[in-house]
């Protein structure tokens, strides 16, 4: 076997070699990761976008849309490429909207480009003070928020689970007094929303609203400590380019311990998380 693992060997050199790279250069290049030496070795004339193809965010199914990226912004980094392509926001927002994957309740993807049937509703459990949510994230959100009333911080729930018709309801009231361009910038549209999926959570002050709470104690605590329990900060000043919402210090996603995790530490958006890391 270590014959026939040199004779392949050679066939990827010979192909880079001809293929207009050094000899250095091939060398390289056959000790890059798998994925990432295929794509030099099933892709003609790449070489200039060796930052791009080399570069941890890089997804082998999206190089012509990075390709496309670089070429209408020329402003953009490398990275921006990248990451406006890894979040669909190289196309406008709610546009080429597709169906939200059901498969595993807790991992649900809602977003502009993504809905929720009309009539989804997720299995429903009480969780704290009795608010519904997704039966894992109503566990989830128990254990946060005791681990919160044991720290004595001040806080209160303002809602969770919503319904398609209450979403529609909400985005619509909003509607009367203010352009949807304004409107799609903090509310979702109906099918559209992470609280339809029952894995939102919108904390509040007790005695104050939820625009309030990011001056609160029990959100300092949180940024620093949701993850640990499975929620993300999901709306967030750093990200909102890409995610097309404003920053909602209030808003919590239930996405599992794992993600959350890694959502903290890279302070990557949840779509990128799920494509880069699921
Ligand atoms: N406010 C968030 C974006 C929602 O409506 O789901
Ligand atoms: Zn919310």
């Amino acid at each position: 076997s270590g014959d026939i693992l040199r004779q392949a060997q050679d066939i990827n050199y010979r192909y880079l070699i001809e293929n207009e790279y050094s000899i250095i250069e091939a060398d390289r290049i056959l000790q890059l990761k798998d994925t990432v030496k295929s794509f030099y070795l099933s892709h003609n004339n790449v070489a200039e976008y060796q930052t791009l193809i080399e570069h941890d965010y890089f997804v082998t199914d999206y190089f012509e849309r990075y390709v496309d990226q670089l070429e209408k912004h020329p402003e953009m980094d490398v990275i921006e490429v990248l990451r406006s392509v890894n979040t669909l926001r190289d196309r406008s927002l709610y546009s080429d909207i597709q169906s939200a994957d059901l498969n595993e309740p807790s991992l649900i993807l809602v977003n502009k480009y993504y809905q929720l049937p009309k009539d989804f509703v997720p299995n429903l459990e009480e969780s704290y003070l009795g608010f519904m949510m997704e039966e894992e994230a109503a566990l989830a959100l128990i254990q946060l928020c005791e681990a919160m009333d044991s720290l004595n911080l001040n806080f209160s729930i303002s809602n969770t689970y919503r319904s398609y018709d209450l979403q529609a309801k909400i985005y619509n009231r909003y509607l009367e007094t203010q352009s949807q361009a304004m409107v799609d910038t903090y509310s979702a549209r109906p099918g559209h929303s992470e609280h339809q999926a029952g894995l939102a959570v919108d904390f509040k002050t007790e005695t104050a609203d939820i625009t309030y709470f990011e001056t609160s104690d029990a959100y300092q605590w949180l940024i620093e400590n949701a993850h640990s329990y499975g929620f993300i900060q999901r709306y967030t000043l750093y990200n909102s380019y890409y995610t097309g919402y404003q920053a909602e210090a209030w808003h919590f996603r239930y996405i599992g311990k794992e993600l959350a995790t890694i959502v903290y530490e890279t302070k990557l958006t949840l779509e990128e998380v799920l494509l880069l890391y699921r």
